[in-house]
């Protein structure tokens, strides 16, 4: 959402670019920018023509992503942006956490095979350095097309370990993986998911304090990562 975007083209000092990076039918908005000897791309999914709201959830993110690595073709995607934390997982409001893997939770597809794909669970390139020096909380990131949860949701999440709860990031896994690009994920939490609280009341509530959370950790987790391997991270 540009609510979790804007505050952060504003503090890596990055520039709207007019045309887009991504050329239209796709909605997609860019910023650009050069900091610590990198070239840094801010994507966001555009908003709706029919709704009128930012563009959310998997579908959205895979297509943003697949574009942006075939215009940009950068050496490493970061999923950047707000979620539900698992307060069993010792997620609190504002923490930021690290990815250590992916999945997908409303995929439900009960046939030899397809059951695995629709979770499409894979791991995150481990990045012990970052998380050290950021003081990072870590977890299983988790995705899928609501706010809220069913019972099957949860069910899939407490078997996939999730620590967050959100609705972008296995998309942006899968296209990633189909560029065989690297891809890290920081996550601010705004809502507990296994809280007593709705998540739309907490995540309206906590939005810009998460806003100010990544805009306090993405620019140093970028200065980190600038010159370093991936095998250093
Ligand atoms: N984004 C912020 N909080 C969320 C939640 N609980 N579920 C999905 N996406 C979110």
């Amino acid at each position: 959402m540009e609510a979790e975007g804007l505050p952060l083209v504003e503090s890596l000092g990055l520039r709207r670019d007019e045309p887009s990076r991504i050329a239209p039918p796709a909605p997609c908005v860019t910023f650009s920018g050069s900091r610590h000897g990198i070239d840094i791309h801010l994507v966001c999914n555009g908003k709706c023509a029919v709704h009128g709201v930012d563009n959310v959830g998997t579908v959205p993110a895979a297509l943003t992503t697949y574009l942006a690595l075939q215009a940009l073709r950068p050496d490493l995607v970061v999923s950047v942006g707000t979620a539900g934390g698992f307060a069993a997982r010792g997620a609190k409001i504002g923490d930021v956490f690290v990815a250590t893997g992916f999945a997908n939770h409303d995929r439900r597809i009960p046939l030899p095979g397809f059951d695995k794909y629709g979770v499409w669970a894979c791991g995150a390139h481990p990045v012990p350095n970052l998380q050290k020096a950021l003081k990072l909380k870590e977890g299983v990131v988790s995705s899928g097309n609501s706010l809220d949860y069913c019972q099957q949701d949860w069910d899939q999440m407490v078997a996939s370990s999730a620590a967050i709860k959100e609705m972008e990031a296995a998309g942006i896994a899968w296209a990633a993986a189909l560029h065989g690009t690297p891809l890290l994920a920081l996550k601010a939490v705004t809502d507990i998911v296994d809280g007593d609280r709705p998540a739309q009341d907490e995540f309206l509530e906590n939005l810009a304090a998460a806003a100010r959370a990544l805009q306090e950790t993405v620019p140093p987790a970028l200065e980190f990562v600038a010159g370093k391997t991936l095998a250093e991270l």
